[in-house]
């Protein structure tokens, strides 16, 4: 079951809408679940892969970032060094990077999203693909339901760009890691001209809910927080080659299943596309990914 304390999904907006330290929780709920059909989706899913869905399967519609299935994989590389990890993934979407890190290495997965929508299909999803070592909750990143000193390893992977102060969410992130465990974000920033980006982008469709930061900002606020940066990787140029490989796909309508970004964003989808295209070649956005350790002693 999904670890939801409220029975009634208006109740568990009203819980995270009080404790939610300014983020438009509706719009954003709105946003990432007006299009969502969780029967018509599970069903398609299942006919499409009787045998059960692969990650590589789902990737047109789990994989809900710039980078696709292939950036995740390279995200998944700072989780490689531990054995058996414990990893939280914060504003987990429909769980794609999980489920591809359990199919790589054994994991204690948590995903966590704070639109409910999202952790029910999530949660269906990883049973359709027998993942069953990843739990998955609805809650705020700002206010996690964890245990300090708990995971080995804290992902966000473009969350941080709908969180208006992301220092809440970075402490947040700080507390519930072990000593010496290690936070990834892969997020998109703001870039040299951030005025040239045109709405809507798959994140916000309207400026309002974006918000980005450049890299110096999220530099200092992941410092600010108590973390030790180990690296950080502009990864802008591989993104704008795939975004490029994607719009000839969805022009082409590849994917054997029928499954899309569409499927989640709505219509409006390709619009999405051309517009963070064009975002990354004007430079309005830039994309990082950076890592940071929790000191061992503090
Ligand atoms: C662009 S999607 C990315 C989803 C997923 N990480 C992926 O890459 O496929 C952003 C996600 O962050 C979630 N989110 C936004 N603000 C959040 C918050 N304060 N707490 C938890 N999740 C949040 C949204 O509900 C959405 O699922």
């Amino acid at each position: 079951m999904i670890n939801c304390p409220f029975r009634e999904h208006r109740l568990y907006i009203e819980f995270i809408k009080k404790n939610s330290k300014g983020s438009p929780v509706t719009e954003l709920n709105d946003h990432y679940s007006q299009h969502l059909n969780y029967n018509q989706l599970i069903q398609q899913v299942a006919d499409s892969f009787p045998e059960g869905p692969t990650c590589f399967d789902l990737a047109p519609l789990d994989q809900l970032h710039i980078g696709g299935i292939k950036a995740s994989k390279q995200l998944l590389e700072h989780i490689k060094p531990y054995s058996h990890p414990r990893v939280l993934d914060v504003g987990a979407g429909l769980g794609g990077l999980l489920r591809l890190a359990a199919s790589e290495q054994e994991i204690d997965g948590v995903a966590l999203d704070f639109t409910h929508a999202f952790s029910q299909l999530n949660q269906a999803l990883n049973l359709l693909s027998g993942s069953e070592c990843i739990s998955v909750v609805s809650g705020d990143a700002q206010l996690l339901p964890f245990a300090s000193d708990y995971f080995d390893c804290v992902i966000f992977q473009h969350s941080l760009l709908n969180i208006p102060k992301p220092s809440e969410a970075l402490k947040e992130a700080l507390r519930v890691l072990k000593p010496g465990g290690r936070i990834v974000c892969h997020e998109v920033i703001k870039g040299q001209n951030p005025e040239a980006i045109e709405f809507p982008v798959p994140w916000a469709a309207r400026a309002e809910l974006s918000f980005l930061h450049c890299t110096q900002d999220i530099r200092r606020q992941i410092e600010s927080a108590g973390f030790e940066i180990s690296s950080c990787d502009d990864w802008t140029e591989q993104a704008l080659m795939w975004r490029a490989r994607q719009t000839g796909k969805e022009q082409s309508g590849q994917a054997r299943s029928g499954l899309s970004p569409a499927a989640v964003l709505g219509n409006q989808f390709a619009t999405m596309g051309k517009n963070v295209h064009q975002a990354l070649q004007n430079g309005a956005i830039g994309i990082i990914e950076l890592a940071a350790q929790k000191p061992q002693s503090r």
